[in-house]
């Protein structure tokens, strides 16, 4: 007859050769004891629970599968501090598996920016860096914007020194210092201290005084593309621009020039590309024209050369301004520009290391 009293027999029991254990061929000996499928004790208290009157049988049952819980627990946890004894103290256990380090990894826009890097670079370009603490001077007026030039409000610009309302900054003997508010300013930089010929890029954050939403963010990044040479026309504009959009997009993509205004360019271009979206037939993201904007250019306007002290009768050029994130957006189909200055890991990680 089986009752709590052979359960608890058992239980003291193996508590007992429990604590005598030294080593693991103990432990596989009381195991085998208590345990066996066949010889093991609870084993047996299982068979006999069949002479057990029908109406005790559940209540065994369920206390015969504890205490077979419990011992294995028991003999698991033991198992435990042996291993750890028997290891010299301080050593490793070279069998734990090892602990994975987080990766970081580069942002999408840096993988962007370098994927343009190194199409220009390939083209003999060199890649320059500039300060994003920009004077009014480099940003705006030696790119033939002087102090009241209406393109000045086509950036919205956050100045550094604004001065106190009421007092007027263009009289003022120092120049506005101001977050530059594109990349433009680094074509000024570098002919004041180059001689042609030039072929610069210059990739970097710009700033501007823009409420965010699903395509302006008020920190962005863009690249400025410079070549200056005896005889540059723009057919060596277009056929540069066609073959970087090319190879960047990977496609056989569509690119058209539309004549368009900036100052320091005449005449001024604006680039689109086919929709990369719907292949030019038109979709919500085209606005149904089968083209997307994605860049500014044009011939080097001769009063930029004649404010950097280039010779305007001898030398022409082009320049370009690239949205970097334009061009990031497009290519990963994403299509809120914030995120990409979210930081959000859900969107980091799907990008490779
Ligand atoms: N600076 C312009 C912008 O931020 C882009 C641009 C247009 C750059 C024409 C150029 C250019 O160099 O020639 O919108």
């Amino acid at each position: 007859m089986t009752g709590p009293n052979d359960i608890d027999a058992i239980r003291a029991a193996f508590q007992t050769d429990l604590a005598a254990v030294a080593n693991e061929q103990d432990l596989q000996t009381v195991r085998d004891r208590y345990l066996g499928r066949k010889q093991g004790a609870v084993a047996a208290l299982m068979k006999s629970m069949a002479d057990a009157p029908p109406a005790d049988r559940p209540a065994i049952g369920k206390s015969a599968n504890l205490l077979k819980r419990e011992i294995d627990l028991a003999l698991a946890t033991r198992k435990e501090t042996l291993e750890a004894s028997t290891r010299p103290a301080g050593s490793v256990d070279v069998t734990l598996p090892g602990r994975e380090m987080p990766f970081g990894r580069r942002h999408p826009l840096t993988l962007i920016r370098e994927q343009v890097e190194s199409i220009f670079g390939t083209m003999g370009f060199e890649i320059l860096q500039g300060p994003q603490v920009e004077d009014d001077y480099h940003n705006f007026e030696a790119l033939n914007m002087p102090p009241d030039h209406p393109a000045r409000d086509m950036q919205d610009t956050f100045y550094l020194d604004r001065p106190m309302p009421g007092v007027d900054r263009t009289a003022s003997t120092q120049p506005a210092t101001l977050l530059r508010t594109h990349t433009s300013g680094m074509q000024i930089r570098y002919m004041e201290n180059h001689q042609p010929p030039v072929r610069i890029i210059a990739p970097g954050l710009v700033y501007r005084r823009d409420t965010p939403d699903l395509t302006h963010s008020p920190m962005f990044l863009q690249v400025e593309g410079l070549l200056v040479d005896d005889g540059i026309t723009m057919a060596d504009l277009k056929g540069t621009l066609v073959s970087f959009l090319q190879a960047f997009f990977d496609t056989d993509i569509r690119v058209m020039f539309r004549p368009s205004f900036f100052p320091y360019t005449e005449p001024s271009a604006e680039v689109f590309i086919s929709c990369v979206f719907c292949g030019g037939d038109g979709c919500p993201v085209c606005k149904k024209t089968g083209w997307l904007e994605i860049l500014g250019c044009g011939m080097v306007h001769p009063a930029v050369f004649e404010a950097v002290g280039y010779d305007p009768e001898r030398y022409t050029g082009w320049a370009f301004g690239l949205g970097i994130d334009r061009v990031a957006l497009l290519k990963h189909r994403v299509e809120d520009i914030r995120l990409f200055y979210d930081n959000d890991l859900r969107l980091l990680e799907q990008f490779p290391h």
